[in-house]
């Protein structure tokens, strides 16, 4: 064998060998690197539940043990969107509303689809904080189109003197665009949303997003401005999940006393215990 042969053999043996030793390294990465990635989605999620329920600052940072900690606060629920009832019989901290949207048992396809989400579970999630033995706030999941994505967040409710009043909005995952729609997740646009009024006089949800507020209307937000379509998609998806086919029949029930903090409590606490004992 000639002495180039021999070469061309030892650089393709050589290079096969570095081939295999990098995806080697790149999918045991990928499988060690698995527990983090889902660690750190759940503690996403769970610290805009916190900002949204007003335990967490807008840019607080926060450790495993200290968003568990803070989260032990919240009463966690499953609640029948049809009735707004809570269920005692699924465990709010291992149920997913997006997975169950998807089965035939669990979801159903929407017919009147403004938020573009295509489906929806029978039962939603819903997370509590008291004040005493009042209800302080309603944190409630939202999800909906906008101009490239599909968004994921959380809206929460505070209901001084029965009227349900919006406090805030956050946005844990979307494709949308940096510096355009992606200003969903902006401190600055999210604070617009405190004390906004979104049912009208019959109940209904009428949030508006407007290029130039009128500040005696008190279900206007403005909209990001260059980013009109994503705004709209917000002002469909906040409708939508306050309203008949989402989280109003729970809101109703609250707003008009027929469910207490006490009867939260007790389903939150009936649907985790059943589940862990099983
Ligand atoms: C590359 C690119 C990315 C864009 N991303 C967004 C977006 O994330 N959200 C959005 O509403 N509009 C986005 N737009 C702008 C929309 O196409 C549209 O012009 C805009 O929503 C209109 O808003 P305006 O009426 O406030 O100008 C993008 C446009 C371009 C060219």
């Amino acid at each position: 064998m000639s002495e180039k042969k021999q070469s061309a053999l030892g650089i393709l043996k050589f290079a096969t060998i570095v081939c295999l030793f990098c995806s080697l390294f790149v999918s045991t990465a990928a499988v060690s690197l698995r527990g983090f990635q889902k660690q750190n989605a759940e503690n996403e999620k769970k610290i805009n539940i916190l900002r949204a329920a007003g335990l967490a600052g807008a840019e607080e940072r926060l450790s495993t043990e200290q968003i568990n900690e803070k989260f032990a606060q919240i009463i966690p629920l499953v609640i029948d969107l049809r009735t707004g009832e809570p269920a005692r019989d699924k465990n709010p901290l291992t149920y997913n509303m997006y997975n169950a949207a998807q089965s035939d048992n669990e979801g159903h396809a929407l017919i009147d689809d403004p938020a573009g989400i295509k489906r929806i579970a029978k039962e939603g999630l819903a997370y509590v904080v008291a004040d005493g033995d009042q209800i302080s706030r309603l944190v409630l999941p939202i999800q909906g189109y906008g101009l490239w994505s599909t968004m994921y967040g959380f809206t929460a409710l505070s209901f001084k003197d029965q009227q349900p009043t919006l406090t805030g909005i956050t946005f844990y995952q979307h494709a949308e665009t940096p510096g355009l729609g992606a200003r969903i997740t902006e401190p600055e646009w999210q604070e617009k949303w405190a004390d906004i009024v979104p049912y009208d006089d019959n109940g209904n949800p009428h949030i508006d997003l407007v290029k130039v507020r009128s500040h005696e209307a008190k279900n206007q937000v403005d909209a990001i401005a260059g980013a009109t379509l994503t705004s709209n998609g917000v002002e469909h998806m906040m409708n939508f999940w306050l309203g008949e086919q989402g989280y109003k029949p729970l809101v109703d029930h609250i707003r008009n006393g027929e469910i207490t903090l006490a009867n939260l409590r007790d389903a939150s606490q009936a649907a985790i215990r059943q589940k862990t004992e099983q």
